[in-house]
C-alpha cells in the first residue's frame, strides 16, 4: 500500500506520520511548509494544493491519500478570501489530480462544522444533511460534495472524516462532546485507509466520550472502535468554563454559530 499525505507538516498531519510510521510500502508526505527529513519507508514533496500539475506527480503510484492540508478554523477576518484557495480550489485539485492519477481512495478531513447549526440533540442520521455554521464550514460541505460526485462519476473511493475537536485534551464544555484524541484519530485514519472497498461514506472523527452528539454505528464497516473519552476532564472543564455564549449553546459547533450571528437563536429550528 502506498499513501500519500497532503499537510502531513500539520497538527493532525504529524500525528498520523508517527502513528502510523513504516506501517506501509510507502508513506508520501506532502505540505507547503516545511518537513522533517524522510524516515524509513517515507518520501517528503513539497506541493502546493493551488498546483494541479504538481499535486498529479506527488500521487503517481499512489493508492490512497490523506487530506489533511488546508485552513483548519474560520479565520476571524476575510474568512471566505482565506478559505477560498485552499479548501475550495485546492480541493476540486485534490479530487481531480486523484482522478488523473488513478488513486483508489481518498480520505478527505472534512470537520463537524459542515453541519454545526444542528442543534446538540439532533440524531446523527440528520446532521450527515449539511448545515454550515461558517465560511469554513461551508469549505467542507464542497469537499464533501466533491467527494460524494468523484465517487459516483468516476468510481472513486471517499471517506469524508468529519473531525470533531482534536486536541490533547479537552478544555471546553463542548468538547466534553466533539473531542477526539491523538489516539483515536490515528485510528480513524488507519481504519479509512485499510477499510474493504466502499464508494463514498462520511464518518465523524470523535472519540468514545460519553457525551457524545454522533455515533458511527451507519459506517460500522470501517472497524473504527475509539479508546478515549473526554469524561475523565470533565469536573476539571466544568468546574473552570464559564457559561456558554446563548448563540453558541444550542448548537453543534458551538462558537462558530455564535460568531456574527444575528437575531434569536431560537428561530434556528
Ligand atoms: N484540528 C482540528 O480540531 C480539526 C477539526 C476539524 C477538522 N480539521 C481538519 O483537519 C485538517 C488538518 O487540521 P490541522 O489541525 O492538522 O491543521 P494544520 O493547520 O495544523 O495543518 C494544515 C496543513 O496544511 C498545510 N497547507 C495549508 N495550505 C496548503 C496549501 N495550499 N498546499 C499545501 N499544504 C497546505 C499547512 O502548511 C499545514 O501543515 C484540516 O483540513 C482541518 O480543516 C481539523
Amino acid at each position: 500500500m502506498n499513501v500519500l499525505m497532503l499537510g502531513a507538516a500539520g497538527g493532525i498531519g504529524s500525528a498520523i506520520r508517527s502513528g502510523l510510521a513504516s506501517r506501509y510500502a510507502l508513506m508520501r508526505l506532502a505540505d507547503i511548509a516545511p518537513l522533517d527529513a524522510a524516515g524509513p519507508g517515507e518520501e517528503t514533496v513539497k506541493v502546493d494544493l493551488l498546483d494541479l500539475d504538481g499535486l498529479v506527480a506527488a500521487m503517481a503510484g499512489i493508492d490512497c491519500v490523506v487530506h489533511m492540508a488546508g485552513v483548519p478554523v474560520e479565520p476571524e477576518t476575510n474568512a471566505w478570501e482565506q478559505v477560498l484557495p485552499a479548501n475550495i480550489v485546492g480541493v476540486h485539485n485534490l479530487f481531480e489530480a486523484a482522478r488523473i492519477a488513478g488513486v483508489k481512495r481518498v480520505l478527505f478531513a472534512s470537520s463537524h462544522h459542515a453541519a454545526g447549526f444542528h442543534r446538540r440533540e439532533t440524531a446523527t442520521v440528520e446532521t450527515l444533511v449539511p448545515r454550515p455554521d461558517s465560511y469554513y464550514g461551508v469549505s467542507k460541505v464542497f469537499g464533501e460534495a466533491m467527494g460524494r460526485m468523484y465517487a459516483d462519476k468516476f468510481g472513486l473511493q471517499v471517506l469524508s472524516l468529519r473531525i470533531g475537536a482534536y486536541r490533547e485534551r479537552p478544555s471546553d464544555p463542548r468538547q466534553l462532546a466533539v473531542w477526539v484524541s491523538p489516539r483515536d484519530m490515528v485510528e480513524l485514519v488507519r481504519c479509512g485507509i485499510e477499510a474493504p472497498d466502499f464508494g463514498y461514506a462520511t464518518v465523524y472523527g470523535v472519540s468514545a466520550n460519553t457525551r457524545n452528539f454522533w455515533d458511527n454505528s451507519a459506517v460500522a464497516f470501517l472497524g473504527y472502535e475509539p479508546r478515549d473519552n473526554a469524561e475523565a476532564w470533565a469536573g476539571e472543564v466544568m468546574a473552570s468554563s464559564p457559561p456558554e455564549d446563548p448563540a453558541a449553546a444550542p448548537f453543534q459547533g458551538g462558537w462558530y454559530c455564535a460568531k456574527d450571528f444575528v437575531g434569536d437563536p431560537s428561530r434556528v429550528g
